[in-house]
């Protein structure tokens, strides 16, 4: 390790006759941020600025509200942004929910949300819900005392910001139903908002997390949507040939 070369690894500067934290201090709790956030190195990237609107056609019509895609587009990237400034001030702020069709950035919003969160100093926990599951599930044969099923449960319900990631890709028994309504009530008793990305349509949720759950998503998350004629992954792809 090298020392730093500002305050010599007290974490401690003198400014006038006073001690006030070095910044390297900073970047440290901004790298245990990150590393107990569950984004990946490729997320860090998927900021508001990286946004990029090009993908969002202002010819196709989203038949629900008359409205092209491009503009439901700068709807949903504008409540994510105003998510963040309300959340910044208010920590019981009502979360949100993206749906769409595969690759329209759902992922993309949910991560900016958390870069800019975790970059203004607060907690952010972002998990894909079949991942979510299954180290549930892991821990009920493993010997680790730490990684606990309570434990992990207890991280997604009290974290001030919760990330649930593709919500609704999995097969839901009894028990994963079970499992996701604890921590969705947890943070709705609480007033803890989560933002969420799914797939599903608004009766498919109910269909498949349960009328319980779903009725609790309604109530504690305002609905968005992102629309595309082709699938944003694919045009990358082809981008970058
Ligand atoms: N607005 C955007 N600007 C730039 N890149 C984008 C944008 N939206 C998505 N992408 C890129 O397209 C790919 C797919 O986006 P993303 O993972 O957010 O899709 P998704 O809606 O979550 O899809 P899925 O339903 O499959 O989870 C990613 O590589 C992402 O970087
Ligand atoms: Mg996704
Ligand atoms: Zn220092």
């Amino acid at each position: 390790m090298v020392k730093c070369r500002y305050c010599g690894g007290t974490g401690l500067i003198m400014k006038g006759n006073k001690a006030v934290r070095c910044s390297c201090i900073k970047e440290k709790l901004l790298e245990n941020a990150y590393n107990q956030s569950g984004l990946t190195p490729l997320m860090r990237d998927y900021t508001f600025d990286n946004f990029d609107f090009k993908y969002y056609s202002s010819e196709k019509i989203d038949k629900v509200k008359g409205i092209s895609y491009a503009q439901t587009a700068q709807i949903t990237f504008k409540a994510a942004k105003e998510f963040v400034e309300k959340f910044l001030q208010d920590k019981h702020t009502e979360g949100l929910l993206f749906t769409g069709p595969v690759g329209s950035g759902k992922t993309f919003l949910a991560c900016a949300i958390a870069n800019e969160v975790i970059k203004n100093g607060k907690q952010v926990l972002f998990v894909v819900v079949p991942d979510l599951l299954d180290k549930i599930k892991s821990t009920y044969d493993n010997q680790d005392r730490e990684l606990t099923e309570q434990n992990v449960i207890e991280a997604a319900r009290e974290v001030p910001l919760l990330i649930l990631d593709d919500l609704g890709v999995h097969n839901y028994t009894e028990w994963t139903k079970n499992k996701l309504y604890s921590i969705i009530n947890y943070r709705l008793n609480y007033q803890l908002p989560t933002i969420i990305t799914t797939n599903l349509s608004v009766a498919e949720l109910s269909e498949h997390l349960g009328e319980r759950t779903a009725s609790r998503l309604f109530q504690m998350c305002k609905f968005y949507r992102l629309l595309v004629d082709n699938n944003i992954r694919y045009i990358k792809r082809l981008e970058r040939k």
